[in-house]
Order: structure tokens, then C-alpha cells, then sequence
């Protein structure tokens, strides 16, 4: 899809009200943290000043504000974030799926109660085209966060007389093309290195080719909402996350995350792929620091409890192909119609798969 609005916006609408109705039904309603995967991830920036060594990034992504995610959930969400003391707070866009009006005012109260020691910077994606990006814009701008769409922020740091610089640019959703690589390029300094908030990870190959970028930061995959279990990879991938749709990649000599996002869209079903909350902490080199060595890989600093929301570890070993995935909704569909418990794997639902 690749024009402003999705075709049938009114429809949309209506399949998420139904899913949200459906949502209701089988997820529990009350905050919990363990459902979570929080992951930590290092990256070692060649020329970053020490002076900003261990600058952490939190990065949300994919609110869906409305779906999966609901303002209670996002409450909680906001406090883990708060308590991680970050210095940046990274929004890498799709606050909402098809609807703002409703969860409008609870967007803009959430978002107000990040708190970040420097700043909280932000751009849109997709969704946020497809509903009211002025708005979306508006609500950003009411609770401190700053739109960095086609933009570039600079942090600085002072120390004995001499200032270190580190710069964080952003596009605009590249898949609906609303980016403009040529301004953030004209606007980013000269010195620091520079990090890029994209929402659509596959714009990593574009940006790797300036060569400016040491570090690009994306959602919009969800993870795929599938990962294959032992592959780490997803078989659903959408638009603009196709080559890097979860995880860490090494695109010529930018770093590329994907994160798994904390939303859900259309389905409220993630399986082996619980939502995530990810934590940066920038390296530079010339700091010895055993964890520059160590740890390459990203940390799960937790693993998400994925049984008490998510289907069970028998339900992912079935989904080694789309029919298999077809199946398996088809069949929670039809425990919920027939007021069973979906997570309960029980004979009657196993054998009502069979038969078909
Ligand atoms: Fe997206």
C-alpha cells in the first residue's frame, strides 16, 4: 500500500473495533509487566566522545494505541521506561491503527508522563499518515516530546572548555515516501556521529549509504507478530521490513534494530514474539569498558511470562506455515465463539482442527 490513506479506511475502522471487542474478551485487562521482553542493546560508536559513554536510548515503538495496547497497559509501559532513568527517549512511530478520536486524549496523557533526562524525540509512521498526522503532531508536541521527522536534534556535552556533540535525525514514514533525506542531510553537523530514528527498517539500506549514520532505530514489523521458534525470524513481513524485519543487523557499517514494538495491528495475537521495550547504551571505544567486549549481542535484561497472554509453546511449534497460522486462528476463533478459554488447549478444540 503506498498512497496516503488505506483504501477502505471505514472498514478498517469497523475490523478494529470488532478486534478490540474480540481483544476484551480473552486478554486481561490489568497491567502486566511480565509480559514484556526488555532488551538491552550496546553499540560501540567509533567516534563517540566519552563524554557520552553509556548514553541510554529507550526506544518505544508502535503504540497501536486503541488494539492490543490499551491506555492501562501504556500507563505501565511508561513506568518501566520511567525507571530505567533514561537520557533520550526514542518514539519511532504508528501511536494508533485506524482510529485517533478515541484514544486521542489518552495518547497525549500517557505520553506526557515520559520523563527523560535530555529529551524525547519522535517520528511518525504509517498509520500516523493514515489517520491525522497534524494531530498526531499536536498530541506529540502537548506532551514534550519533539518531532523530529525530516529533522535533526543535537545533544551536546560540556566538559573542561571543550563541547561533544551527538545527533539524532529522523525521516518521515518512507513508506507512504513522506521522507527528505536530502534536508536532514543539509541540517545534520558536521561533527558528532548521528544516530537515525526511521520507523520502516528497510530504509537502513538508504541510510547506510551517507555513510553518516552509526546507528538506525525501527519498528513498524511488529516482529512479524510470528517468529519462527530457533530461527528468530518472521514468515509475515510487511511493506518496508522485509530484509530487516526484527532484531540486529549490520547494513555496510550502520547498525539496524528492529523492534518488536509494543502494539499489535488488526490481530491481537503475537506468537513467540511478546512486545518489547528496548534500551540502547551508546559505547565509545576509547572507554575500556568490559561490557564493550562482552556483550555484542543484544541482552534480554527480561524474557516476557509469554504463557499467561501469549498461546503456548505447542501452539508455536505449529506455525511452520501460513496455513498452519490460518488454522490455528480459525480455531481460537472458534473457542471464543464457543465461550471456551483459548489458551486452554483443550481435546474439543484440538479435535474441532482436525476435522477440518
Ligand atoms: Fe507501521
Amino acid at each position: 500500500m503506498s498512497e496516503d490513506k488505506p483504501t477502505a479506511l471505514a472498514a478498517r475502522q469497523m475490523i478494529q473495533k470488532a478486534m478490540t471487542v474480540t481483544r476484551e474478551k480473552i486478554v486481561p485487562m490489568e497491567f502486566d509487566e511480565s509480559v514484556y521482553d526488555i532488551v538491552e542493546v550496546n553499540v560501540e560508536i567509533k567516534d563517540l566522545d566519552p563524554m557520552f559513554h553509556n548514553y541510554k536510548i529507550v526506544n518505544l515503538s508502535d503504540l497501536h494505541l486503541g488494539q492490543w495496547l490499551t491506555a492501562e497497559y501504556l500507563e505501565g509501559v511508561i513506568e518501566i521506561v520511567n525507571k530505567q532513568n533514561a537520557d533520550m527517549i526514542a518514539l519511532t512511530g504508528d501511536y494508533v491503527s485506524y482510529i485517533l478520536d478515541d484514544v486521542a486524549d489518552d495518547l497525549e496523557r500517557c505520553l506526557s508522563m515520559l520523563k527523560a533526562k535530555d529529551v524525547s524525540l519522535a517520528v511518525l509512521g504509517n498509520h500516523d499518515h493514515w489517520t491525522d498526522p497534524d494531530r498526531i503532531r499536536e498530541i506529540l508536541k502537548n506532551a514534550g516530546i519533539i518531532d523530529i521527522s525530516n529533522d535533526v536534534y543535537t545533544i551536546e556535552r560540556r566538559r573542561n572548555n571543550r563541547t561533544a556533540k551527538l545527533n539524532v535525525a529522523g525521516v518521515d514514514s518512507t513508506m507512504l515516501n513522506k521522507e527528505d533525506l536530502d534536508k536532514v542531510m543539509e541540517e545534520l553537523p558536521e561533527e558528532g556521529p548521528a544516530i537515525m530514528l526511521a520507523h520502516e527498517p528497510d530504509f537502513a539500506d538508504i541510510t547506510s549509504l551517507t555513510g553518516r549514520f552509526a546507528l538506525q532505530i525501527s519498528g513498524h514489523s511488529h516482529g512479524g507478530q510470528f517468529i519462527i521458534p530457533g530461527l528468530n525470524t518472521t514468515i509475515l513481513r510487511g511493506e518496508g521490513s522485509q530484509k530487516y524485519p526484527v532484531g540486529e543487523y549490520k547494513v555496510g557499517d550502520m547498525i539496524q534494530y528492529t523492534s518488536k514494538g509494543l502494539g499489535t495491528n488488526v490481530f491481537w495475537l503475537r506468537i513467540n514474539c511478546a512486545p518489547e521495550i528496548t534500551i540502547f547504551k551508546l559505547k565509545s571505544p576509547e572507554v575500556e569498558d568490559k561490557e564493550n567486549k562482552n556483550h555484542k549481542k543484544p541482552i534480554y535484561i527480561r524474557h516476557s511470562n509469554q504463557k499467561k497472554i501469549f498461546p503456548t509453546r505447542e501452539d508455536v511449534d505449529r506455525f511452520l506455515n501460513p496455513d498452519d497460522i490460518a488454522d490455528f486462528i480459525e480455531g481460537k476463533i472458534s473457542q471464543i465463539a464457543n465461550n471456551l478459554n483459548p489458551f486452554e488447549d483443550n481435546d474439543k478444540s484440538k479435535d474441532e482442527r482436525k476435522d477440518k
